[in-house]
């Protein structure tokens, strides 16, 4: 049958989009290979600089220099990831292989709260709206992503039972009256999945027990233990996640097997926990890890490990299901 000029103008309305679409992708593509080239050259040049006798304060500096942070121009009392989630978006993207055990968690929930939400990592498409009181955080939410309400997790701004799913992303630690929070996510949602870490098993990572054993005293305080995590919530439902060795997401235990990222002040800067140190603890234990990459102590002691593809260092998943109450 003879198509129509009009039928004609529509197929090829329809293979421009997929021609735009196509080109989208390949940009999309070629950005991804080149900021994992340039993760690669990062760690090539600390390791070589290290080999070569540079101090831990030369490597900072020189790499602090690239830092372009997004900063609050908010007047007010600022949340503490004003100040500390500056450069977040910049380190902290969502690593696959978590994201797919926090989703099956989520399955079937079609609509989600995300509590302590932070740039949007790991949200999935049904969420209705991100919690998350930092400004600074907010402004790094790439668009298209829910709406987020500037608040905290023991007021979040949405009806009893209005939701089936919260979702709680390494944010517990950070919530000054965790029982209040909990009871707020309890009271709008019917699941709650919250993705933390067992410090009983963090507290022996390499980078922590060999280096920093400061950063474990620290956490020992702000950690919540699985145990009075799982009372609160009414739940036995814990979920290892273990940390593949490639992770995108540059939390503590990201870099098991890539020791020379630990000395990028970028990257620790993305990491809540060394904000609690003080800057001679974290030189005294970087330069340590420093001297033992230059000599290849740490090569040497960390064989076995550096076989591996994927590591449990201690983070794990709560979930609470509450449909039934
Ligand atoms: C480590 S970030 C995690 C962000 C995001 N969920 C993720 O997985 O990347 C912790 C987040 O918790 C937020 N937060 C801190 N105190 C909070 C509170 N009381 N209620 C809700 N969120 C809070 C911080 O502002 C920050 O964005």
């Amino acid at each position: 049958m003879p198509t129509s000029r009009h039928d004609r103008a529509r197929d090829q309305v329809l293979e421009d989009h997929l021609h735009r679409l196509h080109a989208v992708d390949g940009v999309l593509s070629w950005v991804a290979d080149e900021q994992r080239r340039a993760r690669a050259l990062r760690d090539h040049a600390i390791r070589e600089a290290a080999e070569a006798g540079l101090s831990l304060r030369q490597i900072g500096g020189a790499l602090g220099l690239s830092a372009q942070g997004v900063r609050s121009t908010l007047p007010g009392t600022p949340a503490v990831y004003d100040q500390i989630g500056t450069t977040y978006a910049q380190t902290r993207q969502p690593d696959p292989q978590i994201q797919s055990a926090i989703w099956a968690a989520l399955e079937g929930a079609r609509t989600v709260v995300n509590v302590g939400a932070g740039t949007g990592s790991y949200e999935p498409p049904e969420t209705l709206l991100a919690v998350e009181p930092s400004m600074v955080m907010v402004a790094q939410r790439p668009p298209g992503l829910a709406p987020a309400a500037v608040t905290t997790a023991d007021r979040i701004p949405l009806p009893d039972h209005s939701v089936d799913a919260a979702l709680c992303s390494l944010t517990i630690h950070h919530w000054p009256d965790l029982e209040a929070g909990l009871a707020e996510v309890r009271r709008v949602a019917r699941r709650a999945v919250i993705f933390t870490w067992d410090q009983s098993v963090a507290r022996d990572f390499w980078l922590i027990r060999d280096y920093l054993p400061e950063y474990a005293d620290a956490d020992d305080h702000r950690a919540i233990p699985i145990d009075r995590l799982c009372d609160l919530l009414g739940t036995t439902d814990v979920r290892t996640v273990p940390v593949p060795r490639d992770c995108t997401d540059g939390f503590l235990g990201a870099f098991w097997a890539r020791p020379e990222a630990y000395l990028d002040p970028i990257i620790r800067a993305g990491i809540s926990g060394f904000a609690q140190l003080d800057t001679p603890t974290t030189e005294r234990g970087l330069t340590h890890l420093l001297e033992d990459l230059r000599t290849r102590t740490w090569h040497r002691r960390h064989a076995a490990l550096l076989k591996r593809t994927e590591l449990d260092l201690g983070y794990r998943l709560i979930v609470a299901d509450w449909s039934s109450d």
